[in-house]
C-alpha cells in the first residue's frame, strides 16, 4: 500500500480521478475491514475539499452503526428509514441533499452541516452499510460526487467484510 496521497487537481472531477486509484492502493492486500475503512475515510476527508465529515455506517442487526470516520463525533445508531443515511440505506439509492434543513428527518450530528451525500454499500444485492460525506457549504455535492462516490462504494463493497 501507499501511505501518502498525491492530490494536485483543484477541479472536482480531476481530483476524484487522482484520488480513486490511490484509494485502491490504500486497501490493496489488507484484509482488515476497520483498518481499510479508517484509511478510506481519512483519504476521503482529505481528498474531498468540501467535506467536513466523511465516514461509514455499517449495517448490524437491522440498523446502521457508526463505523470509521473523520470529523466531529457523530450519532452512533441510525434506524433504516431514519435521516439521510437510513433513507439512502432503506431505499438503496444515493441521496444528494443540497440543503439538509429541507430534508425531513435529517439527523444533525454537526449543527453547522449544510449539505450531505449518502451512498449505499451493496454487495450481491445485500446492504452492507452506507458511505456518508457532509459539508458545511450549502449544495456542496452533485452528480459528479454521486458518480465518483459510487465507484468508492463499489471498492468498499469488494473489501473483505
Ligand atoms: N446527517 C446524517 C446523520 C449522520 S451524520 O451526518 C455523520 C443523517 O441525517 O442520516
Amino acid at each position: 500500500m501507499s501511505d501518502t496521497l498525491e492530490l494536485h487537481a483543484t477541479d472536482k472531477t480531476s481530483r476524484y480521478r487522482e484520488l480513486l486509484p490511490q484509494l485502491g492502493s490504500l486497501v490493496e492486500g489488507e484484509p482488515d475491514l476497520v483498518a481499510n475503512l479508517a484509511n478510506l475515510s481519512a483519504a476521503l476527508m482529505h481528498g474531498i475539499e468540501a467535506a467536513s465529515w466523511a465516514g461509514f455506517y455499517i449495517l448490524r442487526d437491522g440498523e446502521l452503526v457508526l463505523g470509521p470516520f473523520q470529523g466531529k463525533v457523530a450519532c452512533v445508531r441510525i434506524g433504516l428509514g431514519r435521516g439521510v443515511c437510513g433513507t439512502a440505506a432503506a431505499e438503496r439509492r444515493t441521496l444528494v441533499v443540497r440543503d439538509v434543513l429541507e430534508f425531513p428527518g435529517h439527523i444533525a450530528c454537526d449543527p453547522d452541516s449544510r449539505s450531505e451525500i449518502v451512498v449505499p454499500l451493496v454487495r450481491g444485492g445485500q446492504l452492507l452499510g452506507v458511505l456518508d460525506v457532509d459539508s458545511r457549504h450549502p449544495a456542496a455535492f452533485d452528480e459528479v460526487d454521486a458518480a465518483h462516490l459510487a465507484d468508492v462504494a463499489a471498492l468498499v463493497a469488494r473489501l473483505s467484510w
